[in-house]
This record gives structure tokens, C-alpha cells and sequence, in this order.
């Protein structure tokens, strides 16, 4: 009996990689992984092991939608297009683009644009502004870039904007690469015109780039404690949120280790799968909490370090900012405080996979505070912590 079809949810990368393959707008790069080529398909080894019958791979969106079939060779068969988010209508292939505009001249945006460049723009004649908007695009958001190039083709006299996920690979040469062939490919052999440096960003455009990009003090901020059990986590967390409530002005949500596992994760066990899930909802509901401009106080174990890794990923694409706190009071500390008597289980190996005990405590090394609260007060400890966020210029609480 044939097993079926395998599915992938493509990376965010991915998917933009997929959008541009099925548009053409990648030609003459026509599927993925072709030889030499940056758009690349990482496809998990179970899941080609699973395509091993049908030789093929369907790729579905994060809500479960069939996208495209590709087969292990990377070639792509689209099955739709993607539907929803925030300015669809604006996604056109260059075919579609060239239906409309055929003749203008075409100007690549990456970057919110600035009242010089609009002098220079008005002198170029009928324009399409190419939005370029993919995953990991540094200035701005992907709605906060097409927003601001929408409010700046408002000061043009004749600009359409058309969006294009151009996913940045982290590789200054890649992107651009990838970049001018893209363009190239919409522009169709019609005008291309670059930005001039410098300028002042006009009011309109100002005022999208604020909203998307808000000053420190008042973006969402996930303040995430980890360390051993008895470390002083919780304790420092909590006073850490006293302060800040009593200071007013911000809404604080508390994700404490022990409390998330009496609701969000009840029925999760202390085995390295479970502990992962536990992390990862925590970080999920706390990027989302910072997405709304909150303060999410974290708090608990997080003994691995890629887990962390990926909160801190989930709260940056959610345009927060992620404050990692070590709590490095030594194990020794920790057990002799034993102040719930689980250390003194753990060692008589009542309590299996006990961190620090039985079961590891990956030491961060991207901390933006370490602090051991061995022989100090909590008001001391805290200090610690008010002084990294007052640095940083996320917070600053007297
Ligand atoms: S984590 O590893 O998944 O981050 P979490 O912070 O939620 O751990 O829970 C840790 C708390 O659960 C500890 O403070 C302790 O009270 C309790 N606990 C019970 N069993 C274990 C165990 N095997 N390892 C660590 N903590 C445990």
C-alpha cells in the first residue's frame, strides 16, 4: 500500500521563495534548490523518507491551505495562490504588473522614502513603486513598508505600488542578486530607476514608520527570566512586576514556570519534548503580548537554549523586544535553599529528569543580564535587572 502524500509548512522564507517561483517572477530560477542557486527548499528528512512512494511533497500554508506540489527535485506545482493578509491585492506577478503599467518607470523600495527622493521621483515620469517586503527585511514591517510607500506615492503625481515578498537571505550580495534579477523580471525592459541618498522622511511617511517602529520605552517587551528551580526566578519576576505596576503607564501580564503549568500547559510532563511545548507557548502568548505594545514577565526554567532561541525569534517577528535575564544563583544555592524540598526528592530519585539533577541546564550566553542571587536582597538582585533595561532604553523605573 502507497503511503500518502507528505505535507510541509514552509518557513516563512519559504514561502516568499514560493510566491516568486509560481509568479515568475524569480525566472529564469524556476524551482527550488537548482544548482547554485540561494532559493533553496530544506525539506526535514522524515518528510522526504515519507515521499519516498509518491516522490512528492505538498506544501501548505500556516492554516493548513495546499499551496503548491513539489516534487524532491524541487520542482513546483502550484495548486493557489496565496489569499489572505493585508494589501493582497497588491501582490501582482510581473506579468500581471506589466498588464497594467507596460511603459513606467519601475523603482525598487525597500525603505521608507524620503521627501528628496521624492523631488528626484517627480521628474521620472508615470511610476510603479516596487514595495519589496519579504521575511527578514530590516526597516520596516511588511505592512509598515507597503504603508509607507503607499503614503509616499500619495506625494507623486502618478504611482502605482506593487508588493513583492523578496525574502532577505542575510547576505548582503545574495539579496542583492536576487534583488536586481527580480526587478529586472517586472520591469520587463522598461525604465528602472534606484533612490538617491538622504532626505527627510515626509509627515505621512513619518507617521507610518512611528507607528510601525515605536520608540523603545514604548514597544512591547518581553522580560524573560531563566534559571534553575530555587534560583530566584519567580521571586525577582514578581517584584520586577510590583515595580512596574506601582510605576503605572504599561499593562503587565505575568507568565510564571509553575503557574503556566497549572493552566496553559497542564498535563505537560518535565521530558525534553514538554518542556520545549511548555517554552513555546509561553513565548508564543508572550510575542503576542508585546505585539499590543504589553510587558510579558517570563518566567520559568527554559533550560535549552535553542528553545529560548526561538522565543526570542517568535517576539521579534511580532516586532517586540526580548530582554533575556540569567538568573545564575549556583545549583549549590539552589539546593540548599530547597525551599519546596524537590532537590532533596530529585537526589533520592523520587523526581526523574530533574533539571540541574538529572536532566541539563544549558547556560545562556545571550543574556542581556546575569545576575546570582546568592547572599544579596531581592531589591538588590532587581537592581541588576531595572539598570539593563534602563540601558537598553526599553524601561525606566525609579
Ligand atoms: S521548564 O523546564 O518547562 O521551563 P517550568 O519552569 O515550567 O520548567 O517548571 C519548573 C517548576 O516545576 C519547578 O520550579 C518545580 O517547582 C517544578 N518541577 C517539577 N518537576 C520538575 C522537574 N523534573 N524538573 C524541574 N522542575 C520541576
Amino acid at each position: 500500500m502507497s503511503t500518502p502524500m507528505p505535507q510541509y509548512h514552509p518557513t516563512p522564507r519559504e514561502l516568499d521563495d514560493l510566491e516568486l517561483l509560481t509568479s515568475g517572477a524569480l525566472q529564469p530560477i524556476t524551482g527550488f534548490n537548482e544548482p547554485g542557486s540561494a532559493v533553496t527548499l530544506d525539506l526535514p528528512a522524515e518528510v522526504v523518507d515519507a515521499a519516498h512512494d509518491s516522490g512528492e511533497v505538498e506544501l501548505v500554508d500556516p492554516e493548513g491551505l495546499p499551496l503548491a506540489v513539489v516534487d524532491l527535485d524541487g520542482r513546483v506545482r502550484p495548486l493557489t495562490h496565496a489569499q489572505h493578509g493585508p494589501f493582497r491585492r497588491l501582490y501582482l506577478s510581473p506579468a500581471q504588473a506589466q498588464e497594467h503599467y507596460a511603459g513606467r518607470t519601475w523603482v525598487p523600495v525597500a525603505e521608507p522614502v524620503t521627501d528628496h527622493q521624492i523631488e528626484r521621483l517627480r521628474e521620472a515620469g508615470p511610476l510603479v513603486l516596487l514595495a519589496l517586503v519579504g521575511t527578514g527585511t530590516p526597516a520596516l514591517s511588511t505592512v509598515g513598508t507597503i504603508r509607507a510607500t503607499l503614503a509616499a506615492a500619495e506625494l507623486l503625481d502618478d504611482a502605482a505600488v506593487v508588493a513583492v515578498p523578496l525574502a532577505s537571505r542575510g547576505d548582503a550580495d545574495l539579496d542583492h542578486h536576487l534583488g536586481v534579477q527580480v526587478v529586472e523580471n517586472y520591469a520587463d525592459g522598461d525604465p528602472v530607476a534606484g533612490l538617491v541618498e538622504g532626505g527627510e522622511l515626509p509627515d505621512a511617511v513619518a507617521a507610518v514608520v512611528d507607528f510601525d517602529r515605536p520608540p523603545a520605552d514604548e514597544q512591547g517587551l518581553v522580560v524573560f527570566f531563566t534559571g534553575l528551580s530555587g534560583s530566584g526566578k519567580s521571586t525577582l519576576a514578581q517584584a520586577f512586576m510590583d515595580r512596574l505596576l506601582e510605576q503605572g503607564g504599561r499593562t503587565v501580564t505575568s507568565l510564571d514556570g509553575d503557574v503556566v503549568r497549572r493552566h496553559l500547559s497542564a498535563g505537560l510532563t518535565f521530558s525534553k519534548v514538554d518542556r520545549e511545548t511548555n517554552i513555546r507557548r509561553i513565548g508564543w502568548v508572550a510575542a503576542e503580548i508585546s505585539r499590543h505594545g504589553g510587558v510579558a514577565v517570563c518566567s520559568p526554567i527554559a533550560p535549552f537554549d535553542e528553545t529560548r532561541q526561538q522565543v526570542r525569534e517568535m517576539v521579534g517577528a511580532a516586532g517586540g523586544a526580548f530582554f533575556l535575564v540569567h538568573v545564575a544563583t549556583p545549583l549549590e544555592e539552589c539546593e540548599r535553599r530547597d525551599r519546596k524540598g524537590l532537590y532533596a526528592k530529585a537526589r533520592r530519585g523520587e523526581i526523574p529528569e530533574f533539571t540541574g539533577i538529572s536532566s541539563p541546564y544549558e547556560e545562556p550566553e545571550d543574556a542581556a543580564v546575569r545576575v546570582d542571587t546568592t547572599g544579596r536582597t531581592i531589591d538588590d538582585a532587581l537592581g541588576d535587572v531595572l539598570a539593563g533595561l534602563r540601558e537598553a532604553g526599553y524601561l525606566d523605573l525609579v
